[in-house]
C-alpha cells in the first residue's frame, strides 16, 4: 500500500475543510476565536462570558455560558422539520426493530425525565445506568442529562463487584437496568446482578427495571419498579433544565496504572462543543447521514459519539444490539446494506476478527451507501486497515483512525476526510490541539523518536476532574511533565507531523479495545484463599489486540492445578467481568520486583516476549 493515501477529489469536494493545514495554523494561533465559532453554531440559553478561564490545571469552557447538551441534543429540532426525521433506529439481536423520530425521541426523553423526577431525582443527583444496547440505555442517560442529573453509566459487561464499586463511589440513590438480554445464545441476567450489587447500599432507594426478555426476576417490594409501570404514565413534555456551561453531566470510570478506577468527570457545555466539532468535521457529518457508531453506550465512544453527538449533528443514528458475528460472520455488513449506513465507526479489533472469515462475506453485501469509515480504540495495524480501506470501503472511503480517552472527552489526534492518510497513523491533532511527543523533562524528542503523546493547550472536552480525588486529577495527569496534559501513551512523530500512536507506556492493558488496570486484575486473583501474589502484563495478540497473562504465587501448600488455573479465570469473570477473562495463566515461585518491592511488569513482559529486559539497575535479585 502506498505510504500517503490521498483523497479522491470527490471526497474534497464534499468536505467541510479542505484545507486542514492553514486551518489548524489558523486555530492554534486564535483557539479562543476557533472554538467560540463552532459553540456560536449551537444553542445557549445565555452566552458564555469568556471562553476558557482557569487556574491551571483547572478550567472552566465557555465560562458564564448556560446550556443544556440535551437543548442541543433534541429540543432544538423539534421546532423544524427535523423533528419527523429518524433520530435512531434501534435493532436487537433478535431482529426486533424500533424506531423514533426527533420528536418521538424528545416524548421518551421527556417522559423518562419526568418518570426520575417523580422518584425524587434532582439536579446534580446521581443516577446509575446498567443496561444493555437497547433504546432505554440511550433514552435515559439523555433523561438525566435533561433534568440536570449526572449519570454513571456501568457498561453491561462488568459484573457485581464492578458495578458495586462505581455505585458505592458514586452514591447513585437511583439504577436503572433490564431484567436481562442474550449475549449470542447466553442470557445475561442483568437485574440479578443489580441485586447483588445494591445488597448492602442502603443509600439505594430506586431500582429501574426494562422488560428486554422476559426472564424472571426478583422484586424488592418498594424499591424496584418496572420502566414501564413508571415511564408510560409520565407526561411527553418536560422542560429541559437550564445548566451552566460546566455543571456536570457525568461520571464514567476507567482504568488507570494504579488502583481503582478513576470517576472522570465531564461537563455540558466544553463537551458538547468539542463532540460536536469532532464529529461533524471528522466524519464530515450531514443530515441525511446514516451513522453507525458500533460501540456501546457504556463506554466513552458511546457516550460521545452514539448518545449526544451525532444528535447534535441531526443525523439519523443506528444502534444495533448485538455482537458482529452472530449469527454469522456477515451480520454488521447485512445491516450496513439494510439500512443503507454513510457512516461506520468501530473498532480494530472488530476488523481483524471479521478479516479473518475471508473477503467473500463482506463482498456478498451491498456496502455501497459508505462513505467515511472510522477506528477508535487502539492502533490499528496496516494489514487490518488495507483490509478496512480495500474489502470494506472499496477504496473510495477514507479511514478516520481517532486516538483520544475517556479523559479526553472527543477526538484529539485524527485524520479528517480531506486530509492524505498514512495506514496505522492516527495522522494529525484536531483544530485548536497542540500535541506533541517528548522525553521524561517535557523536552520535545527528535523526528521518528518514540516518546510520551503530551498535550500542551486545553480543549473543551477535557475532563473537569477525577470525582472524589483531585489529587489523582493534579498528579496523574498534569503532575507527570508539569503544566502538559500526559495521556499515558507512547508515540513518535514522522517528518510530514504525523502521530504514530505506539501503546500504553503505564500498567493499562487494551484488550479488544477495552481498558483495564494491571493493579486491578492483580487484586481480583488475589482475593482467591490460594493465591499469595499475581502480576498480569498484556501479550500481543492477533486479534483482540492485547491478552491478558498472569503470573501467580500459590500461598505455601496450594498445588498449581488446571483446575485451580480454571476457578482463578472464573473468578476474576466475577470479581470484574467477562470482558476481562485472563486468556493465560502461569503459576511460578517468584516475582522480578524493584528493592522497594514493586512488580517489575516492564521485566515479566520483555522476558515473556523474548526481549532484552532493558534497564535492570533496581532489580532486587
Ligand atoms: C486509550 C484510551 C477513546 C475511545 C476508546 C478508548 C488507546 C484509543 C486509539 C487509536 C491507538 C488508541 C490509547 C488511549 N487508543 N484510540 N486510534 N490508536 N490507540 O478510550 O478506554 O479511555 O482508552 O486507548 O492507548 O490512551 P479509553
Amino acid at each position: 500500500m502506498a505510504d500517503l493515501v490521498k483523497p479522491s477529489d470527490e471526497v474534497v469536494n464534499n468536505a467541510y475543510i479542505k484545507d486542514y493545514e492553514s486551518l489548524y495554523r489558523d486555530s492554534l494561533e486564535h483557539p479562543d476565536g476557533f472554538w467560540e465559532n463552532i459553540a456560536k453554531e449551537l444553542f445557549w440559553y445565555k452566552p458564555w462570558d469568556k471562553v476558557l478561564v482557569g487556574k491551571h490545571p483547572y478550567y472552566d469552557w465557555f465560562a458564564g455560558g448556560h446550556t443544556n447538551i440535551v437543548a442541543n441534543a433534541i429540543d432544538r429540532w423539534q421546532k423544524t422539520d427535523k423533528k419527523n426525521q429518524l433520530a435512531l433506529i434501534w435493532e436487537g439481536q433478535d431482529g426486533k426493530v424500533k424506531q423514533y423520530t426527533y420528536q418521538q425521541l424528545n416524548e421518551e426523553v421527556s417522559r423518562a425525565a419526568n418518570a426520575l423526577k417523580s422518584l425524587g431525582v434532582k439536579k446534580g443527583d446521581h443516577v446509575s445506568i446498567y443496561m444493555p444496547r437497547i433504546p432505554e440505555q440511550t433514552i435515559s442517560m439523555l433523561a438525566c442529562a435533561k433534568i440536570g442529573a449526572v449519570h454513571s453509566v456501568v457498561y453491561s459487561g462488568f459484573s457485581v463487584q464492578a458495578l458495586k464499586s462505581r455505585i458505592e463511589d458514586a452514591e447513585c440513590k437511583i439504577a436503572i437496568t433490564a431484567d436481562g438480554y442474550h449475549f449470542r445464545d447466553k442470557l445475561v441476567e442483568t437485574k440479578k446482578t443489580v441485586d447483588d450489587a445494591v445488597k448492602d447500599l442502603s443509600f439505594v432507594k430506586t431500582v429501574v427495571v426494562v422488560k428486554r426478555t422476559g426472564n424472571p426476576v426478583a422484586f424488592t417490594e418498594g424499591r424496584d419498579i418496572w420502566w414501564e409501570d413508571l415511564v408510560s404514565k409520565q407526561d411527553s413534555i418536560c422542560s429541559t433544565e437550564m445548566m451552566d456551561s460546566n455543571d456536570p453531566l457525568f461520571i464514567l470510570y476507567t482504568s488507570g496504572s494504579t488502583g481503582k478506577p478513576k470517576g472522570v468527570l465531564h461537563a455540558h457545555g466544553g463537551y458538547m462543543v468539542g463532540t460536536y466539532a469532532t464529529s461533524k468535521y471528522v466524519f464530515n457529518l450531514q443530515s441525511d447521514d446514516v451513522y453507525w457508531c458500533a460501540a456501546d453506550p457504556g463506554w466513552i465512544t458511546g457516550h460521545s459519539y452514539i448518545v449526544y453527538a451525532p444528535f447534535i449533528n441531526g443525523v439519523t443514528n443506528l444502534i444495533y444490539e448485538g455482537p458482529p458475528d452472530y449469527p454469522d460472520a456477515g451480520k454488521w455488513w447485512s445491516l450496513i446494506e439494510k439500512y443503507k449506513v454513510s457512516k461506520f465507526y468501530t473498532a480494530p479489533t472488530v476488523v481483524r476478527a471479521l478479516m479473518k472469515y475471508g473477503d467473500e462475506i463482506p463482498q456478498k453485501y451491498d456496502l455501497s451507501s459508505l462513505k467515511i469509515l472510522g477506528s477508535v480504540g487502539e492502533p490499528i495495524n496496516p494489514e487490518a486497515w488495507e483490509w478496512y480501506y480495500k474489502i470494506v470501503g472499496k477504496e473510495k472511503c477514507p479511514i478516520m483512525d481517532t486516538w483520544w480517552q475517556t479523559e479526553t472527552g472527543m477526538h484529539i489526534i485524527t485524520p479528517i476526510p480531506s486530509l492524505p492518510l498514512k495506514p496505522g497513523s492516527a495522522c494529525k491533532p484536531f483544530f485548536g490541539i497542540k500535541a506533541d511527543v517528548v522525553d521524561e523533562k517535557g523536552n520535545s524528542v527528535p523526528v521518528n523518536t518514540q516518546g510520551y503523546l503530551v498535550l500542551k493547550k486545553p480543549w473543551p472536552a477535557m475532563l473537569k476532574d477525577v470525582y472524589k480525588d483531585p489529587k489523582k486529577y493534579t498528579d496523574l495527569y498534569w503532575g507527570k511533565i508539569p503544566g502538559t496534559y500526559f495521556t499515558g501513551d507512547f508515540a513518535k512523530k514522522d517528518a510530514d507531523g504525523y502521530f504514530w500512536i505506539l501503546g500504553r507506556n503505564d500498567d493499562v492493558l487494551k484488550v479488544s479495545g477495552y481498558r483495564f488496570g494491571s493493579a486491578e486484575l492483580e487484586s481480583a486473583f488475589v482475593e482467591h484463599p490460594s493465591v499469595a501474589e499475581a502480576a498480569v502484563i498484556g501479550k500481543p495478540h492477533e486479534v483482540k489486540g492485547e491478552s491478558i497473562k498472569a503470573f501467580v504465587i500459590l500461598k505455601v501448600g496450594k498445588q498449581p492445578t488446571d483446575e485451580l488455573k480454571t476457578e482463578l479465570k472464573q473468578l476474576v469473570r466475577k470479581l470484574i467481568g467477562p470482558i476481562a477473562t485472563p486468556d493465560e495463566i502461569e503459576f511460578v515461585t517468584a516475582l522480578p520486583k524493584t528493592r522497594s518491592g514493586k512488580i517489575m511488569r516492564r521485566v515479566l513482559k520483555a522476558k515473556e516476549l523474548g526481549q532484552p529486559l532493558g534497564d535492570t539497575s533496581t532489580l532486587e535479585d
